[in-house]
């Protein structure tokens, strides 16, 4: 049941070609799938050929086009076992057998969505399709022909090239298609269905033309268009940055309405959730903008990093996503402004990543051990496997990063590799020694640096000590030191960085400290004045960072460092004691007060005018409830911390009132919308000015005329959620679902707004709230994006209300997870790892959450997918 890394060894047969015919029905879908094998040198003669299933029934087996004898197989729903197979010659198996897409609530496989067959395959979804050695280590070329009614499935897609179709019997047609690049199965994939379509061309850089063309469902097209763009960016820019080419002769998205996950990056043949596809001003956010132009790439970015160079197992899963989230958020800091998404991507890491390295689920980016692999979809793998990447760049510096990524593009195309070749790559092309660096890949936990420094002015030396810790994480209670680069500088009184005339303590090249030992002290020399220390710079580590620095030094950085990041960061340092002293007042019924020069250096940075506005909302926006949660560590009251946030939001806005009007005044969008990120970052600094003068003037008034103003969906739902969660029980608050509702009600995806916007409303009544909005005609329980909305943000973006103290919200999810189980296992088990931290809650909270979590784990016929996080979860 438990798969270990240690096990693997590659398959006894070598899979040569793959030939499948589907014959597409809604409830009766014939699958023929014509596999030609031969057995690998060396393999034992007696050997069986053994592919995996899910839910099968076989219903024909020949060999060589003859049928096979009963007594030479074994078929049970799960496996497919096939004995005296030639020894020497190749030989073809064709399986037939019949699925039911309609049936299919999993969303794995094939299934039906809106009257659109689509498929979803990794990571093991192939196998519920037909019998197949599906594993990402067996790589073939693919012809695809799909038979199915005219009527309802005027295209008919699959991966590569097409080559050609036509009348196939009364009331059918059918369509063929051809990829030429070996793959694994979880990059099949199949859409067909009566949909619209928007097309567009792409010249790559060697001068060939490539067909663009992205479907959606009828009468959305025009919302497709900034997709579209994404994608031709995406193009451009993988060629500019990294000398990647496409390499079919057509390239397509579809967009489907129920999905798991954000998209899929099967060969030529992308599969969206409409949700990262479909914007307008009127219906989509800025940030919906930006998670369009982020995803498409990334899964553009795929065809290299993870189609062309795919993972041996899924062990390796980090190989493909932790780079190819690394490339997305390149190509995002290149299109917007690279600080503000630093920021974002760190500001997102420590509220999920940091957390889930922290509790029970934490797991090194390469685990070695899994039993259900949907469940190692996590941040971890992807983003702290994101910084890792970023990492190996900064330690080898951007010369030697792109010599390693042209060595692992040229030697590992075509192959299905593994996390050590990648960094052998980034080895051979610096010639420098990562083996103490790979243990990133494979020890869990945050680490915990703590600092200390001296100034000796006699010597003019500045003196940095630094020493490590990774804590404990499940299954591994002792860690080794890990190589961790810090990028450093030393401040002086008037703003710049000191250029030491000697480090001596360990490597300090280009601003970067090499910290290798458990303890290291760095001696900086030649500095004339006790400098500032600026320390993990663009958090060029994914740390925790205990430092000692006065609120002085701090704010000095806040004022006048060179790297956004670094100011932003330090006044995230300043606000943090403020805020958990705040909620341990709260929690003592004493006076919660604020450190003026706090506030006074706050307010300076947001009217700073030279600065970006996007950047001064980042400011604005405080740590969030439970990344003070997680500064508090333990026993953990979230009313408290909410009521401390909540106050400093008052004291800042009191304090600031006359900044913030002015910057509410002066970043009125006027003229038309436009999705740009500097256009966006204005909208961003206005509405979160807005947040706060509804601190200070506590009246709906302002947002209730901004709801009523508004011309785009981000001022509009903006506006909704400052009415909804500061006035809950206003008459404007109400009026405005309303008319939220009223005019969107024929868009599901603005529908997930009314729902996610109300699921967030803090405090007792949202437990009620979310009971009744599942009863809502808007609520519909089988589609994971409402399930997420309502549900989802419930669990995870609503602290106060989804921890209250009677433990009532902990059981109302358990039944809900429950009952998601039993159609949709993955999730379930998603909206289940919200219970992450409940150990860190105040002790009456921790009892109810682990009763809840018993109940799931008593409940009987639990998929493995939520048994395996209920039991992790769980485990001391
Ligand atoms: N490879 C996809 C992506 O990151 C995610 C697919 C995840 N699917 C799943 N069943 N867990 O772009
Ligand atoms: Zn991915």
């Amino acid at each position: 049941q438990i798969v270990h890394l240690a096990d693997y060894r590659p398959t006894d047969f070598v899979l040569e070609r793959v030939d499948l015919t589907f014959e597409l029905d809604p409830q009766n879908t014939k699958v023929e799938a014509r596999l030609i094998f031969h057995r690998r040198e060396g393999v034992d003669a007696s050997a069986p050929l053994v592919l995996d299933g899910d839910e099968l029934m076989l219903s024909g087996l020949l060999l060589d086009q003859i049928d096979i004898p009963a007594a030479q197989y074994d078929a049970t729903p799960d496996r497919l076992t096939i004995r005296d197979l030639p020894a020497e010659t190749p030989f073809e198996i064709c399986v037939t057998n019949y699925i039911n897409p309609e049936a299919n609530t999993q969303l794995m496989g094939l299934y039906r969505t809106n009257g659109v067959y689509c498929t979803q395959c990794e990571a093991e979804g192939f196998r519920r399709i037909t019998y197949f050695p599906d594993r990402p280590d067996v790589l073939a070329p693919y012809t695809i022909t799909i038979v199915a009614a005219k009527e309802g499935n005027t295209f008919l897609l699959s991966n590569g090239n097409f080559l050609g179709g036509g009348n196939y019997d009364e009331g059918r047609h059918f369509a063929a298609w051809f990829d030429p690049h070996p793959k694994p199965s979880y990059l099949f994939a199949l859409v067909a269905g009566d949909l619209g379509l928007i097309e567009d061309t792409f010249t790559t850089m060697s001068g060939r033309d490539v067909a663009l063309k992205i479907y959606v469902e009828h009468g959305k097209e025009p919302r497709a268009a900034y997709a579209m763009d994404a994608l031709k960016r995406s193009m451009k820019w993988d060629e500019e940055r990294f000398g990647r080419e496409y390499d079919l002769d057509i390239f397509m998205i579809v967009a489907v309405s129920d999905f798991n996950m954000g998209a899929m990056e099967n060969k030529g043949l992308n599969v969206f959730n409409d949700k990262y596809v479909l914007a307008d001003p009127e219906t989509a956010t800025d940030a919906d903008y930006a998670n369009i132009e982020r995803i498409i790439a990334h899964e553009y970015f795929h065809n290299w990093t993870g189609n062309r160079i795919t993972c041996r197992d899924w062990f390796q899963l980090c190989l493909k996503e932790g780079l190819t989230v690394y490339r997305d958020q390149e190509f995002s800091s290149d299109m917007r402004s690279r600080a503000v998404k630093r920021i974002a991507d760190v500001r997102h890491l420590k509220s999920e990543q940091f957390p889930e390295d922290g509790g029970p689920l934490a797991h090194p980016p390469r685990p070695d051990k899994y039993r259900e692999i949907n469940n190692f979809y996590t941040t971890t793998v992807y983003e702290k496997g994101a910084e890792i990447t970023g990492m190996i760049a900064t330690i080898l510096g951007e010369d030697d990063f792109r010599k390693g990524m042209d060595l692992y593009f040229e030697r590992h195309d075509g192959d299905a590799a593994t996390v050590e070749d990648f960094v052998k790559c980034f080895e051979e092309a610096s010639g420098r020694d990562l083996s103490q660096f790979f243990r990133w890949y494979i020890q869990a936990g945050t680490p915990l640096v703590s600092a200390s420094t001296s100034y000796d002015a006699a010597s003019s030396t500045f003196t940095l000590s630094l020493e490590q810790t990774v804590p404990a994480t499940p299954g591994q209670s002792s860690k080794q030191a890990l190589y961790i680069p810090l990028s450093t500088a030393l401040i002086l009184d008037n703003g710049q960085i000191a250029a030491p005339s000697k480090v001596e303590g360990g490597e300090y090249k280009n601003g970067v400290l090499h910290l290798t030992e458990r303890s290291q002290t760095f001696s900086f020399s030649g500095i004339s004045s006790r400098p500032v220390l600026s320390l993990n710079r663009g958090f060029s580590a994914p740390i925790n960072l205990h430092l000692e620095q006065s609120a002085e030094d701090m704010v000095q950085i806040a004022r006048h460092d060179t790297d956004m990041f670094s100011r932003w960061q330090a006044l995230t340092t300043l606000a943090m004691p403020n805020l958990v002293k705040a909620t341990n007042a709260v929690r003592n019924d004493a006076p919660v007060a604020f450190d003026a020069g706090f506030i006074t250096t706050l307010i300076e940075v947001i009217g700073d005018d030279a600065l970006e506005p996007a950047f001064r909302a980042q400011v604005l926006a405080l740590p969030s409830e439970s990344d003070i949660a997680r500064e508090i560590g333990s026993s953990n009251d979230p009313d408290a911390i909410h009521q401390a946030r909540n106050a400093a939001m008052a004291a800042i806005a009191k304090a600031g009132v006359e900044t913030l009007t002015a910057l509410f005044d002066a970043f009125e969008d006027k003229g038309a919308y436009s999705p740009d990120a500097t256009s966006a970052g204005r909208r961003s600094l206005r509405n979160i000015a807005m947040s706060y003068l509804s601190f200070a003037e506590e009246t709906p008034k302002r947002a209730a005329d901004a709801f009523a103003a508004a011309s785009n969906m981000t001022d509009l739902a903006h506006a909704l959620s400052i009415l909804t969660q500061r006035f809950p029980d206003s008459a404007e608050a109400a009026q405005a679902l309303a008319t939220f509702e009223a005019r969107f009600a024929d868009n599901a995806l603005v529908l997930d707004k009314w729902l996610s916007i109300q699921a967030a409303i803090p405090g007792e009544g949202a437990l009620g709230r979310i009971k009744s909005l599942t009863g809502s005609k808007h609520f519909v329980g089988t589609n994971p994006n409402r399930v997420r909305s309502l549900i989802g943000t419930f669990a995870f973006g609503n602290p106060t209300g989804f921890n209250r103290a009677d433990g009532e919200a902990y059981r109302f999810l358990a039944e809900q997870i429950v009952s998601i189980d039993k159609r949709n296992p993955q999730l379930a088990a998603r909206i289940l790892t919200s219970m992450r931290s409940w150990r860190s809650l105040e002790p009456v909270r921790a009892d109810h959450a682990r009763a809840a979590l018993t109940t799931i784990e008593r409940s009987p016929a639990l998929s493995t997918d939520v048994r395996d996080i209920v039991e992790r979860v769980l485990k001391a």
